[in-house]
Order: structure tokens, then sequence, then C-alpha cells
């Protein structure tokens, strides 16, 4: 037996031949090291040894053996925060905080000298959440929290309530848990695009030492069902099973090992002998709507005798007399990649069968009451037989909108009657989880000489890959607000959403409207270009006002109003902080090229679909507050929202409200948190709750008192009655008595629909002959209402303003004719690092919302939608060249700059 050293104890263990250290303290539950990767790329894993920074994926563990390992949990001494800790509480330097552990863990061994040079010296570490400001706003001692002060909870930049147990490692996600008897699943992935499966010999599998069973599709319940999560399972197709037995694209689940290790598994996984059919594939949507191209699903499952899963179109108004109406007309096809989301958490799930003789399933999701529902109609079970929950969730942004992982691991704990668990790899998040949508947006528009929009016309292909979850309703998000932020009298839109054999398409922060905005902000740039009127006052001109119907391309009325309207300060705040500028010159030389750009973005607050919320309140006999909400909070601070909208109703602090959520037995009933909806239906479901809470407690200290209910009212932890003040702890007691229970519990549902508005200005510098780009200055204003807490607002937007350049500049999906992904490792499909992040100044439009909650608006999504146009436009400012297709990487800059010589 040797003997380790961890953060100041001493274990005896041994690891297990080729162990890497990080898998390895894991398995002596020390859970502050996070995985990434696995692969060395993203510092999740950092450990110190002897003082020095090592990615703990990348060490043998008996390397380690007789040195000196300190995790996070050994930072702190003597129950005070290491200074860098503390740091990072001030700054609040994390969303999710799954990449935070490593961080701290690298920060603290900086210099000076390289404190000067973050972009070098974070190199190692990636955050997916925070666009980095707020991690180098705690390495430069910056202090982003506000006191927490009872009645001013709202609107102040209060702290992430588990910021101690994130900058300390105890906060416990999905997978940190130790349960006695765990098996560990995984999945076979097929090799081919298109194959039908005719054998699987598990023989050599279940030799495997350790091998405790293999399903195939033979095993598993054939009934169909679609992996996206929605409150109404009726807008998305039942096209999965759990193991299928054709395969429509490389990367989906074959057959499944449960072993006793994840090695064994992996171990089996590799013994299995699979003979494949091969079926011919198509990977473009063009294509596959061509007579003869191969089909995908049976025919019932498509609008026609092709591939097209769904077809969206609508007219208002005469698009022919649209167009003789215009002086010019410009028109262009744009296209969108697909990207993943790389929420650092990778998916995975824990099943096991409680003392109470049902299932639980720990899972990294956005939505467990519908996880809940999905798997209790796969697995024929009743829904009080299952309870669904999430711990801490490391970052979601629409791909954990999607049952993925829940269904396997239940199915087998079922089968086996043990814990069973299944954690994704980094490259199973590339080749077997969704993507954002692929989508070719043709535009056609026409403006009179003084810039008058007269007619829109655009048509979108949407590749929704092998299955369609989403499918449609990206498609009809692509379709609605982008076309809708502007006014036109005539418009007409058609859009396919087409099955290929690609990897599936999924919900993805910004929701398929990203991609038209990308189109229609460009378009209107050309536009504006061509009739040489500045973008600003295009934008002016045309964008939707006050009073418009909110319509896009169909006659019907919604439900999408203005609760606010913001956009026109937006725009103003944008033009006067670029034309203000912020002192960053572009690079020396002629090769180098400037130009500014400017879009904006509309979207609706919410899905169009139904959207439900629940909250219970209680007052507790301590006097504090219990509130329940079943919102996710996976870096998208809901749960400091949510307590601050309910302090703000009860005069008291954020701190005397504790909070759980997403848990299906101990929460009220929620869709899910995506679609930005933690805030406008989540947080209406709060502030009811709250508001309800405060009429009881007020009531009832009324009666006790027995002053008129107008002379009484809530002060911080008691009530003034009169001149008397009673304490909710004395209330509370006297409640007791007569079984009075200050409890209450309220029902939000998602209409009518807000609308915010973002707009995002780049100036940047681009080398004509290398094609590398410098983002010089970039500025995004948002119309989001009156924030609840604006630093965590800021830091949303920070973060989605970080991952529209990623989108547009540097993230890249390669796949090779055979529809196979040629780089799904993260130091070859990257996404941005510190260096690669520009600073963005952020800013708010003064705006108070009538519709969302204490006039609050919806801001998760949309900062991403205007970023990869501006970008286009300061592209096409200085090039003269327009790129129309994403990405912006250099060898492709190069190619077009060099043929437009
Ligand atoms: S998990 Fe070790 S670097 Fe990513
Ligand atoms: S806070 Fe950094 S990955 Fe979420």
């Amino acid at each position: 037996m040797t003997h380790y050293h961890v953060n100041g104890r001493r274990y005896s263990a041994e690891p297990t031949a080729g162990q890497c250290l990080r898998t390895f303290l894991r398995d002596l539950e020390v859970f502050g090291v996070k995985k990434g990767c696995d692969a060395g790329d993203c510092g999740a894993c950092t450990v110190h040894i002897d003082g020095k920074p090592f990615h703990s994926c990348l060490v043998p563990a008996f390397r380690a053996e007789g040195r000196e390992i300190t995790t996070i949990e050994g930072l702190a001494t003597n129950g005070e925060l290491h200074p860098m800790q503390k740091a990072f509480h001030d700054a609040q330097a994390f969303q999710c905080g799954y990449c935070t552990a490593g961080m701290i863990m690298t920060a603290v061994t900086l210099t000076d000298a390289q404190k000067s040079d973050l972009p070098h010296a974070l190199k190692g570490n990636l955050c997916r959440c925070t666009g980095y400001r707020s991690i180098n706003d705690a390495l430069h001692g910056t202090c982003n929290i506000e006191p927490d002060v009872a009645g001013k909870a709202l609107g102040a930049s209060l702290p992430n309530p588990f910021t101690d147990a994130i900058v300390t490692g105890k906060a416990r996600y999905t997978m940190d848990l130790a349960i006695e008897g765990l098996l560990h699943l995984k999945v076979l992935r097929s090799p081919h695009a298109h194959a039908r499966i005719v054998s699987i010999d598990r023989r050599a599998a279940l030799a495997v030492p350790g091998v405790v069973a293999v399903y195939t599709w033979e095993d598993v319940p054939k009934r169909l069902f679609s992996s996206a999560l929605h409150e109404d399972h009726l807008v998305d197709p039942d096209d999965i099973t759990l193991l299928d037995r054709v395969a429509r694209f490389v990367g989906q689940r074959v057959a499944a090992v449960v072993a006793e290790s994840e090695a064994a598994a992996d171990a089996g996984c590799r013994a299995l002998h699979v003979e494949y059919e091969i079926l011919p594939a198509v990977f473009d949507p063009v294509l596959a709507v061509q007579p003869g191209a191969p089909l995908l699903h049976d025919r019932d499952l498509l609008t026609a005798s092709n591939n097209i899963f769904c077809t969206l179109q609508g007219e208002i108004g005469d698009i022919a007399e649209g167009f003789k109406e215009a002086d010019v007309v410009h028109e262009q096809t744009y296209s969108t990649t697909r990207v993943q989301h790389v929420h650092l958490e990778t998916h995975g799930s824990i099943a096991w069968k409680g003392e109470d003789n049902r299932w639980h399933i720990r899972t990294s999701s956005q939505a467990p009451f519908v996880v809940r529902k999905k798997l209790a109609y796969i697995m024929g079970v009743p829904e009080r037989a299952l309870h669904v929950f999430t711990e801490r969730v490391g970052g979601g942004f629409g791909g954990k909108q999607e049952l993925v992982s829940e269904d396997l691991v239940l199915f087998a704990t079922m089968k086996l009657g043990r814990p069973v668990k299944w954690e994704w790899s980094r490259e199973e998040e590339f080749i077997g989880a969704t993507t954002r949508h692929q989508m070719t947006t043709r535009v056609k528009i026409g403006a009179r000489k003084d810039g008058t929009l007269t007619a829109l016309d655009v048509e979108v292909f949407s590749n929704t890959g092998a299955y369609g979850g989403h499918g449609g309703e990206t498609l009809g998000a692509a379709m609605a607000s982008p076309i809708a932020a502007y006014r036109c009298a005539n418009k007409k839109g058609i859009g396919h959403a087409v099955y290929t054999n690609m990897t599936p398409g999924g919900g993805f922060r910004g929701y398929g409207a990203s991609q038209t905005t990308f189109a229609m902000e460009c378009a209107i740039d050309e536009l504006a270009r061509l009739l040489e009127i500045d973008p600003f006052e295009m934008r002016r001109k045309n964008v939707v006002r006050p009073g418009d119907n909110v319509e896009s391309i169909w006659k019907e009325p919604t439900d999408a109003s203005f609760g606010s309207y913001g956009i026109g300060e937006c725009l103003d705040i944008v033009e006067q902080n670029l034309k203000k500028g912020n002192g960053v010159a572009k690079p020396e030389g002629a090769e180098w090229a400037e130009g500014q750009g400017v879009a904006l973005a509309m979207l609706e607050c919410g899905p169009p679909t139904e959207h439900r919320s629940g909250a219970e309140m209680r007052l507790l006999p301590s006097g504090a507050y219990h509130l329940a909400c079943g919102s996710t909070e996976m870096g998208n601070g809901i749960t400091t929202a949510h307590k601050q909208i309910a302090a703000s109703m009860l005069g008291t602090r954020a701190e005397d409200i504790d909070i759980i959520n997403a848990d299906t037995d101990r929460t009220p009933y929620d869709t899910g948190t995506f679609a930005s909806t933690g805030t406008v239906v989540g947080g209406k479901a709060v502030h009811l709750a709250a508001e309800a809470m405060a009429v009881d407690i007020i009531d009832f200290a009324s009666r006790h008192a027995g002053v008129p209910v107008d002379q009484c009212r809530l002060d911080n932890d008691g009530v003034i009655c009169g001149n008397q003040r009673i304490s909710l702890r004395d209330l509370h007691a006297e409640g007791v008595k007569v079984d009075h229970r200050f409890s209450v519990s309220r029902r939000a549902y998602l209409s009518p629909r807000t609308i915010a508005f973002n707009v995002q200005g780049v100036r940047l510098a681009v080398h004509r002959v290398t094609g590398e780009i410098r983002i010089l200055h970039s500025v995004h204003a948002a119309d989001i209402g009156r924030p609840i807490n604006p630093m965590q607002c800021r830091g949303q937007l920070d973060g989605a303003v970080a991952m529209g350049y990623g989108w547009a500049l540097v993230e890249n999906m390669v796949h090779d004719v055979e529809g196979r992904m040629v780089n799904p490792q993260l130091r070859n499909c990257r996404i941005p690092t510190f260096a690669d992040t520009p600073h963005t100044e952020i800013f708010f439009a003064d705006t108070t919302d009538l519709i969302g909650p204490l006039g609050a608006k919806s801001q998760g999504e949309c900062g991403i939608n205007p970023v990869a146009p501006a970008v286009s436009n300061a592209l096409a400012d200085a090039t003269g060249v327009r790129f129309a297709h994403l990405p912006f990487t250099p060898d492709r800059l190069f190619a077009k700059l060099g043929t437009a010589k």
C-alpha cells in the first residue's frame, strides 16, 4: 500500500494501473477536483503538487506518491479563506462555478509579472460562463458585491448564496457523490453515419472482468420519444428510442455496458463486436430534400416524401408589390455553423433505488420535471415512482434541455437493482450531444431611397440532424423575432427543418434566433451601404416601435408585446461609446484595415409554447423564510435573483431567505430553466408567492395585535403594528398556537411575453494578408428592464457576448465527408480562452418593464445574438468584403480577401 498526502491528510491507497491523479483524488472523495476534458485542455482539474500547479488529469497518480498534494479544499486555513478565494468571492468571479476550483488553484501560483499578462498566464484554464471579465476583476482585487441591506435587495449586486461553497470546493455538482455499490455505464457509439445493426456479439464484452451487463436495442423499451424537453411534448417528434436498431449519425449510442468500474465499462465497449449494414447517408439539408435522397425516418414522421421534418411559412402584405416599391434590393445567402455548448460540466446522471422503493435520479439537467415525465412514459411507471433532482449544475446553455443520460441509467438501475452512474467524456459531448442548428438563410430585402423597408423575403434551411427534437421550435424562433424586429408592410418567409445524418441539433442560447439575426443584421447593413445611410440611422428608421404589431410573417396575433421599450436608448449608447472611443489604436502597418459594425437583436422573453413555474414560501420558526422553486441553477444566477425578488417583497435581507430548487420531490413544478424563463416565469412565481406571504403575515399580525391592516407593515425580521413591533419569530410562535402555518404557494404562467433588445458595436482591425482579426473596441447595450442584480446581469451578458465572439471567430466543428467529426477535443475545437475574449463595455437601458416581475426582463440569451453580425458588418466596413458565412477564421478570411484583391 502506498501513501499519499492530500491537503495535509495521509491516505493509504493504491491507484489502479494507468490511473491519473484526477480520478484517483476523486476516488478518495476529494471532489473539488473537477473534470472538463481529461485531456489537459481545460484546467478544471488543477491541483498543486509540492506547491506547483498541474493539470491532474495528465499526471499519473503514482507520480504523486509521497509528495504534498493540495486541492481547492486545502487552500483555506483555520477556516479563513485564502486571499485568492476571498478575491474570487468579492469579485464573484464565477457563474456556474465549475471552473472555479481549477482557476483559483492556478491563480494562487501567479507572480505579479504573470498577473500583468493574464491572457498568457491563464491559457490553461477555460471558463465558458463569465467571458473572463470577473476573473480578471478577481486577479486585480476588484470588489463587485454590495452589502445585503433589509428592504434594499432589489437592484443590489448581492453575492451568490453559494459563493463560499464554490470558492472552497465544497459545492457539490452532479457527479460529486460517493455511493456504495455504484456501477458505471458507458456506451458504444456508432462509427457510421447511417447503418442498420445486423448483430451485436456481446460475449467478449461480458467476459471482461468487472462487466456486469450489456444492453442493446433488443433489451430496451421500444417506446419512441424525443430527447428534447418542452412543456408540450407534441412540439417535438417522437423519433428516438433508448437504443435503436438503426444508427443515423456518427456518435449515436449503439449499446450500453455496465461494469464495476469506468475502465471495465470502457473495455467492455471496445470488446463488443457489431456487424453493420451500411446505408447511404446525406449530410446537406438541401440535398436531403431532393428526390431520391436516402430517407432517415419512417414516412409518417415526414411532411413529404423527403426528409423535411417541418416547414413553416407565411406572408403579410404583398411581397411582390413591396419589391416593386423598392428603389434598391439586396439579396444574399448567409450561413451559420453548428457549435457545441461546451458547458464545462459534461452530461451525466446517477440513479438508484431508495429505501422508499422509488427510483432517484440525480442529474445535470435544465428541466428535471420534464425529465421525470418522459422517464415515466418510457419506462411505463407512474411519475410518483420517480424522484428527479439536480445538485449544482455546471453550465447548460440549452445543452441540458435534453434527456440524454437519465434514460439509460434508470433502465440499468431498474434491471440490476444497484446504483448506476454515467458521466460523459468531452469527446462524447462533441459527437453525441446536440449542437446549435446549422442554418442557411437567404434574405432578399428592398427599401426606398430614404431607407424605408418595403419588402422582406426570407428562406431558411435548418439542418436538424438525425433527430428532430427542437427542430420545429428553433425554426419557429428563427422565423420570429429577427424578422419581427423590423417594420415592413410586406414580409414573406419559408423555412424547412430537415433531417440529415449529422449530429442532432438542439437548444442553444439564442435558440434559432441567433442564426437568422446574423443573416438579417448583415442584410440590413448591406442595404444601408447601398443607400449610403448610416447603419445606426437605418436601424432607427426601421426598427419596430411601441404600438406596432409585433409580427414576423404571420397574420395571427401573438402574445408578445412591449412591456418596456429601450432599443432607441441601446442604439444611442453604443453609437456614443464607439464615437467616444477607448484609445485602442489599430496595429501599425498598411496591411491592417480598420472597420466598425453594429447589429441589434430582439428577443421575446420566453418561448411561445406553454411555460409554467411555481414557488412555495414558508415562514420558519427562526423568523427566516424558506423558498422552494423548481427552476434550475446552472450559473444563470437564478437562486440569487429569486432570493432578491422575495426579499424585496418582504422588506428583508436576501440572506434571510433559504432556497431550494429543481427537485421534483421538494419544489413545485417548473417546466424548466431554458428560453430565458428563470426571471420572467420562475421569478414571477416567486414574486407572487412572496407577495402572498407578506399579505398573510400582515393579516395575521393585524388580527393578533388588534391593529387594522393598514397600520401594519413588514419591517425586516418583524412586523410593525401601530406602535408595537412583533418579531417574526414571536409571530410564528403565535401562529403555531392556532395552527396558522404561514405557508403560501403560487403559480406563474408565461403569457403575455415581453420583449428584450440588445445592441452590439464592434471596432476591429483585420490583417489583409494573414486574416487575423483584433477586436479593438467592443460595446454592448441591453434593454433588460430593471436588473434584479446588476452585477449578475452584467456577468450573463459578458458570458453571452464572449460566446458570440467564440461563434464568430474561434469555434469550428469540422466533419469529414462521412459525417465524422475530426476535431472532437477542446484543443482542436477551441472555445474562447482569456486571450481570445475582448473586454466588452456593458450598459443597460434605463427601462422598467410592465410585464416582467418587478420591472425585469430576460437576458440570459439575447446578448449573444448581435455579436457575429456586428463583427461581419465591421469586417465589411474595413475591407469592403461581405463575410456571410461563419466562422471568420483567418484561413477563410485570407482566401476571400485574396480573391477580392
Ligand atoms: S480535466 Fe484536466 S485539463 Fe481538463
Ligand atoms: S463559471 Fe467558469 S465554467 Fe462556469
